[in-house]
């Protein structure tokens, strides 16, 4: 069995192998994987991701207006006539229980997006790990083998997605040693050593930890960092993000 950590989206001329028959975990810790997260803890009724603004807006007009929040950031801020930004903070109870969240932020959702022929797909943070580390040991124990995406920044590596992977490869591997990592796994895995004991550090490390700060987000990072805070399982299907709960058991 496999365990690959593959660093950024998926390439168009990959052909998906990376993704093919697999469960795959996609993270964006900084903030997309959050803010989905914390919204399923908080009752959202599912999450419906976008490339463009232009399209959830287009899509939010098949709805009661009341039923859906549109959500998600440019250059981290809110998109202007949106209701929500990207803070895991605005995802409260009172803002999206019960309601469809229309949402597209810059490399989040691009990644999301991108993954193609799957078995399942899982949104993973460190708010949520333990129980999507459960998921995907229980893949692999099945035989399946399991892909961590990582977003990362503008197509780039992102220090936070690549060192959040490790901490996922290290629990996963380590009751079951036959299965195999590739390169960027067991990279990953060095840099989780490094930061998985200093979240706070990893932030003030990452370029964009320390962009949301400059940014007035500093209050974002706590959130982030939290981990098992909002012990959901995020399952992407049929277009749409909901909770893994007895009704969707895998
Ligand atoms: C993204 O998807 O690019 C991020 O979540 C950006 C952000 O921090 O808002």
């Amino acid at each position: 069995m496999r365990a690959d950590v593959v660093v950024g989206a998926v390439q168009p001329g990959s052909g998906g192998a990376e993704v093919a028959g697999r469960v795959v975990a996609v993270i964006d810790v900084l903030r997309a994987s959050t803010s989905i997260a914390v919204a399923l803890a908080h009752g959202a009724k599912a999450i419906i991701p976008f490339e463009s603004a232009e399209e959830a807006v287009l899509r939010s007009k098949a709805f009661e207006r009341a039923d859906v929040r549109l959500a998600g950031e440019r250059r981290m801020r809110a998109i202007p006539g949106f209701d929500l930004g990207n803070s895991p903070a605005e995802f409260t109870r009172d803002a999206v229980e019960g309601k469809t969240i229309l949402f597209t932020t810059t490399n989040g959702t691009a990644a999301l997006l991108s993954v193609q022929g799957a078995r399942d797909v899982v949104i993973a943070s460190f708010v949520n790990f333990s129980p999507v580390v459960a998921m995907l040991r229980a893949a692999l124990r099945g035989g399946t083998d399991v892909t961590i995406i990582c977003a990362g920044r503008e197509r780039q590596l992102a220090l936070e997605d690549v060192a959040c992977a490790g901490r996922y490869v290290r629990a996963i591997v380590e009751p079951l040693p036959g299965v195999v990592v590739n390169d960027a796994g067991r990279a990953c895995m060095v840099l989780d050593q490094r930061y998985g004991a200093h979240l706070n550090e990893l932030f003030a490390d990452a370029e964009h930890g320390q962009a949301l700060a400059a940014a007035g987000f500093a209050a974002d990072l706590d959130w982030c960092a939290a981990i098992d805070s909002y012990p959901v399982v995020p399952i992407y299907q049929e277009r749409q993000i909901t909770k893994l709960g007895p009704e969707r058991e895998r």
